[in-house]
């Protein structure tokens, strides 16, 4: 049996660190309010000349050499966005004249914070099916460039960075077990850019009225978050015969704390099965999953033959499970 399998990852923040101190003198909040809501202390910020495919550079040049490969090894690259470098072409075709990778075919997907998970599960279909050999998926995110950075509910959220993962077949009993991928495209308004796209291109009227900035019902969004991730969590453990506390480590998309603790007490698993790093990079969208997976592996957190379990949730809405063994 063909099965697919992360073979390296990688990851890339940007140097500048905002901290909530540094929001405090920007908009009405405070760093108490921010850490109790969501556990976020500061965030990173990519510079005026760093657009989505570029962190996506950074990130895959670390799994390719993690992995002693070369571009050309590549036969395919999907990279995760909803923050391109332009509506068209695609970041990941921008990411293949970066990277070199001439062999490949390239395009992005859009499914906001799930999108890194959505890209893992076409690289598994397209492994096990024997149609690609060795694909590089790529999360990457430029959220701060669509901030409204006067908008205290959502610009004390979100962050900059990208991760990456090489994924390739192997017939060992590891690698990727299970895994779902969801959508509800009726509260696509929950979370969403309104300008911009063929509904209201961009005009000098859609600048000033704000439409191109993230627009977000935080708190229907939260309270879904946590109801569907409790279930998606508990189906994808049942699907496989495996408990909870056969997990070794939980890496959930870091959109808030509480939503990440109501996930892994919903399992039973305690903290130190969690991997958080929000406090230090707030919610990266679909870049979240890759850097954290990454951080779990640069750390030491996860050996051979250990059961991991991803999540995801986002705008879409959008919502995905893995279970690896790795
Ligand atoms: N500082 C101080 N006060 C604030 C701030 C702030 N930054 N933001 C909001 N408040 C105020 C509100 O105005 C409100 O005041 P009011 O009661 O006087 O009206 C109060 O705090 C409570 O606001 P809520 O929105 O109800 O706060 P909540 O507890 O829901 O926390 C948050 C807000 C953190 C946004 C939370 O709802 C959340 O995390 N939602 C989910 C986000 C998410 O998961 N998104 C999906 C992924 S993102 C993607 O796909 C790109």
């Amino acid at each position: 049996m063909i099965r697919s399998r992360i073979i390296s990852t990688g990851s890339f923040l940007p140097e500048k660190v905002l901290t909530n101190h540094d929001l405090e003198k920007m908009v009405d909040t405070s760093d108490e309010w921010i850490i109790e809501r969501t556990g976020i202390k500061e965030r990173r910020i990519a510079s005026e000349n760093q657009a989505a495919s570029d962190l996506a550079h950074e990130a895959s040049k670390v799994a390719l050499e993690r992995a002693a490969l070369k571009a050309k090894d590549i036969d395919l690259i999907i990279a995760a966005t909803v923050t391109g470098d332009m509506p068209f072409p695609s970041t990941a075709c921008i990411l293949q004249d970066k990277l070199g990778s001439k062999k490949a075919a390239a395009f992005d997907i859009n499914a906001a914070c799930s999108g890194f998970l959505y890209g893992l599960y076409i690289a598994d279909g397209f492994i096990r099916s024997g149609m690609h050999k060795r694909i590089l998926v790529v999360g990457t995110e430029v959220l701060s460039k669509i901030t409204d950075w006067n908008d205290r509910t959502t610009c004390v959220l979100f962050g900059d960075g990208a991760g990456a993962a090489i994924v390739e077949p192997t017939k060992e009993n590891r690698g990727i077990i299970s895994m779902s991928i969801n959508s509800d495209g009726n509260m696509w308004d929950l979370l969403h850019m309104p300008g911009g796209g063929s509904r209201l291109p961009a005009s000098r009227e859609s600048v000033d009225k704000g439409l191109h900035y993230i627009k977000m019902k935080g708190n229907e969004t939260f309270k879904f978050a946590v109801r569907t991730l409790e279930d998606l969590v508990v189906k994808i453990l049942e699907e496989n015969k495996l408990k909870s506390s056969q997990l070794s480590l939980l890496i959930p998309h870091q959109a808030n704390l509480r939503i990440i603790q109501a996930t892994a007490d919903r399992l039973g698993l305690p903290m130190d099965k969690v991997l958080v790093n929000i406090d230090r990079y707030g919610n990266t969208s679909a870049a979240s999953i890759p850097i954290a997976f990454d951080e779990a592996v640069t750390t030491g957190k996860i050996k051979d033959g250990d059961y991991i379990l991803l999540e995801a949730f986002g705008g879409g809405l959008t919502w995905a499970s893995a279970l690896i063994k790795w």
